[in-house]
C-alpha cells in the first residue's frame, strides 16, 4: 500500500529553538519512518522578513546541520532546499490566482509582520501562505506536521487545493496539519509571554546552540511565581510553563515530585528551575555536538542537499505535469 506523504518545511532566519524542536521537528523524525517524508528548508519564505542575504548560506547549512542532528535521516526522508525545486515557483504562481487579497490580508501571521516591520510591507508578505501552499502540493502532501502558530496557514492550503480541483479538475489532495500529541504544540517563551520564537528577545528563547551556562542561566531567569497558598491550586501561566518545559525533558518521577510539592504549598521555584536547568542541559548539549560536527562536514552537507533536491525535483516535476495537463497549459503535442 502507498504511504501517505508528508511535507513540513522551516524559515532560515535565526537559531532553531525548542518550540521549532518540540512543535515540528520531533514529529518529523518519527513519521520518516512511517510515511513518504519531504522536508524543506524554506529559504525563499526566508527573503520576506531577511532581505539581505549576507548569512543566507551560513544560515541554511547551519539549520540543515540541525536537522540532521535532531535525526532526520536523508536515506529515511528527502531533505533539501526550497530554491532548489524551481517547480514549486512555477505553482505559487498558479496559486497566486486563487488567493484572494482580502483574505490574505486577514492572516494572522500577515498582521503580526505589518506591525514588526511597517517599511517593509512586500507583497511576497502578503502571498508568504499562498508559497507554503505550493510547498505542500507540490507533493500533494496529505499531512503536515506543525506547531500551533501554522494552522492557519494549512486551512489555507486546502482552500488553494480545493479551488484549484473545482476549476481545474480533481489533481490536489487535502492536507491536514499533523501532531502526534493530541493537540498541535505552542511552546512558549521564558517569561511567559507569547510564543517561543526565532526573532523575539533570545534571553527568553531556548536555542539548540545554547551553551550550557547559557542554558542555565536563561532558566534561572525564566519567570515564575509565589507559592501557591492553598493545596491543589490552578497553576498560574509562568509555572505551567516550567512544569511544561519539565514534562518534556525530565524523568517522570521529577516531573511528580515537582507536583506534588506545588500541590502541598511546598515548591521551591529555585530548586524547580536549577533541576529543569540540568535537564535541560542533558537534552540540548548532545544535539548542540551533533549539529557542530555536522556543520564541519561541508562535503557531506553538499552531498544531502544535492540527493535531496533531485528526489524531491522529480517528485515536484510529476505533480507539474498533472497541474499544466488540468489547466490545459499544453498548446502543441508531440508527433509520435
Ligand atoms: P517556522 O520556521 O517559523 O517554524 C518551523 C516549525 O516550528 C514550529 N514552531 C513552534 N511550535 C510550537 N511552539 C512554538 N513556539 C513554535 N515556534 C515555531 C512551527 O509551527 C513550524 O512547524 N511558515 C512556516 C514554514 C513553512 C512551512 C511550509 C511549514 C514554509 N512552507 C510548508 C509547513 C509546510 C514557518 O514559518 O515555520
Amino acid at each position: 500500500m502507498k504511504k501517505e506523504t508528508v511535507l513540513s518545511g522551516i524559515r532560515p532566519t535565526g537559531f532553531v529553538h525548542l518550540g521549532n524542536y518540540f512543535g515540528a521537528m520531533r514529529n518529523w523524525v518519527k513519521m520518516q519512518e512511517e510515511f513518504d517524508c519531504y522536508f524543506c528548508v524554506v529559504d525563499w519564505h526566508s527573503l520576506t522578513t531577511h532581505p539581505d542575504t549576507k548569512e543566507l548560506r551560513e544560515s541554511v547549512l547551519r539549520l540543515l546541520s540541525e536537522l540532521l542532528a535532531s535525526g532526520l535521516d536523508p536515506e529515511k526522508c528527502v531533505l533539501y532546499i526550497q530554491s532548489h525545486v524551481p517547480e514549486i515557483a512555477e505553482l505559487y504562481l498558479y496559486f497566486n490566482m486563487l488567493a484572494y487579497t482580502g483574505e490574505l490580508e486577514r492572516t494572522a501571521t500577515f498582521k503580526d509582520k505589518v506591525r514588526q516591520q511597517p517599511d517593509n510591507v512586500n507583497a511576497g508578505l502578503l502571498t508568504y501562505p499562498v508559497l507554503q501552499a505550493a510547498d505542500i502540493l507540490v507533493h500533494r502532501a496529505t499531512k503536515v506536521p506543525v506547531g500551533k502558530d501554522q494552522e492557519q496557514h494549512i486551512e489555507m492550503t486546502r482552500n488553494y487545493a480545493e479551488r484549484f480541483n473545482h476549476r481545474y479538475g480533481n489533481v490536489f489532495p487535502s492536507p491536514t496539519a499533523f501532531s502526534y500529541d493530541s493537540e498541535l504544540t505552542r511552546i512558549m517563551s521564558l517569561d511567559g509571554k507569547g510564543k517561543m520564537s526565532k526573532s523575539e528577545n533570545h534571553m527568553v528563547t531556548l536555542y539548540l546552540a545554547d551553551s550550557d551556562d547559557l542554558i542555565r542561566e536563561k532558566i534561572k531567569k525564566a519567570k515564575s511565581d509565589a507559592a501557591p497558598a492553598e493545596p491543589n491550586s490552578v497553576k498560574p501561566d509562568s509555572v505551567e510553563n516550567l512544569f511544561g518545559l519539565m514534562r518534556l525533558v525530565s524523568s517522570p518521577d521529577t516531573v511528580e515530585n515537582f507536583e506534588q510539592d506545588f500541590n502541598n504549598c511546598v515548591i521551591r521555584y529555585g530548586d524547580m528551575k536549577k533541576q529543569l536547568g540540568e535537564d535541560m542541559v542533558k537534552f540540548i548539549s548532545p544535539l548542540r555536538e551533533k549539529a557542530r560536527a555536522f556543520r564541519a562536514d561541508e562535503k557531506y552537507l553538499n552531498q544531502v542537499m544535492s540527493i535531496g533536491a533531485e528526489k524531491a525535483r522529480n517528485s515536484a516535476i510529476a505533480t507539474m505535469e498533472l497541474v499544466r495537463d488540468a489547466m490545459g497549459l499544453k498548446y502543441f503535442a508531440l508527433k509520435s
